[in-house]
């Protein structure tokens, strides 16, 4: 099971540092220059005692003289680092021994430093801090990389909830069968090609990606207010029929936007406000529900626009056929400029190939 954010302690100021060390001279010693430095010490005589005054109350530092009776510093650290709660802790060692091979044996046993005897209290103090400096910054990072793989998991539960209740919307109609996964494949291709080469690559960030690959999905999710004798009618729709069919894109937006207002700071909430309002708009100002015309009609919207229109005329319906790419592919460049936006359609153009695979 994975590690909680309420497993991480928070970085403390007055670090709590052990010193086990036999001879009482010099652990009194440390333990002086130690609570000058401002840390909370907690002396030991011995390995064993540390180790169990470990596991209850684990301390931000250990100091530890490598030849004790009974069992060595470096049995001692061998023992705390088998521990996965509290094999992080920086260990110092202490020793009369200065021997390289010493030394090597202390980095080896998990130390990260080795403090030789006779010491200056300058020199234990400076390498007391830096280690705890390193060790708060360590504990700082996991718990930053925590925190942001727990919002990425919760932002991806959240995506995932609502694409259900969108493929659910789309469940009523029988027609479009994997639509919202096509449309969401084909925003992503025309948004990232539009971030590379075009006048609105400005316009085009990473988070813009994957937010309309996500935020597709909402489109048509006002279709659930749609009577089935309309949405599901097999011929043309009459001129009454075709305004309420028409109120899809409001009812969607209004019912986004309200989720939205509790959750304003998700700008995934925000683009399927956009996409679900306007995706019908025309770049002539011909489309509905408010008739914007060009670039008053969000970016995000006219990319969907596309997408949306692509994938409708590819598909098969009750009373025709889909179309194959190359007539669709022509429908669409005869409506640049009227229907679409030229930009959209231009890299469109360039992504054919692209679109032609994904539709089965
Ligand atoms: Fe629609």
């Amino acid at each position: 099971m994975s590690a909680t954010i309420s497993e991480y302690p928070s970085p403390s100021n007055n670090a709590r540092v052990y010193v086990v060390e036999d001879d009482p001279h010099v652990r009194t010693l440390l333990a002086n220059i130690l609570l000058h430095n401002g840390n909370e010490v907690i002396p030991f005589s011995n390995g064993a005692e540390a180790l169990d005054a470990v596991m209850h109350y684990p301390p931000d530092l250990l100091l530890l003289d490598v030849t004790m009776p009974e069992m060595s510093g470096f049995k001692v650290c061998e023992r705390l680092k088998k521990n996965p709660m509290l094999k992080d802790i920086p260990v110092i060692f202490l020793s009369g021994m200065g021997a390289t091979e010493d030394k090597m044996r202390g980095f080896q046993a998990g130390g990260v430093d080795y403090i030789t005897k006779p010491f200056h209290s300058e020199e234990v103090r400076a390498r007391v801090n830096t280690h705890l400096s390193l060790s708060t910054l360590r504990t700082k990072l996991a718990y930053q990389k925590l925190l942001e793989r727990e919002m990425r998991e919760l932002s991806e539960a959240q995506q995932a909830t609502i694409f259900a209740l969108a493929k659910l919307a789309e469940h009523r109609d029988d027609d479009t069968g994997a639509h919202l996964e096509r449309v969401s494949e084909y925003c992503r291709l025309l948004t990232e090609q539009l971030g590379e080469q075009s006048r609105y690559a400005d316009q085009i960030s990473a988070d813009f990606v994957a937010c309309i690959q996500h935020a597709s999905a909402l489109h048509d999710i006002g279709k659930v207010a749609i009577p089935d004798s309309i949405l599901k009618k097999p011929g043309a729709l009459t001129t009454e029929e075709f305004s309420i069919m028409k109120t899809h894109t409001v009812i969607g937006a209004e019912n986004l936007q309200t989720i939205f207002n509790r959750y304003n700071d998700n700008p995934f909430i925000g683009m399927g406000v956009e996409i679900a309002l306007y995706h019908h708009e025309r770049w002539d100002g011909k489309g509905y529900p408010d008739g914007l015309m060009g670039k008053n009609i969000p970016l995000s919207a006219r990319i969907m626009a596309v997408a949306d229109v692509y994938d409708a005329l590819r598909s098969d319906r009750c009373y025709r056929k889909g179309f194959d790419h190359e007539t669709v592919t022509s429908m669409l460049l005869k409506e640049s400029g009227t229907h679409f936006d030229p930009e959209v359609i231009k890299a469109f153009l360039s992504l054919e190939e692209q679109f032609s695979v994904i539709m089965p």
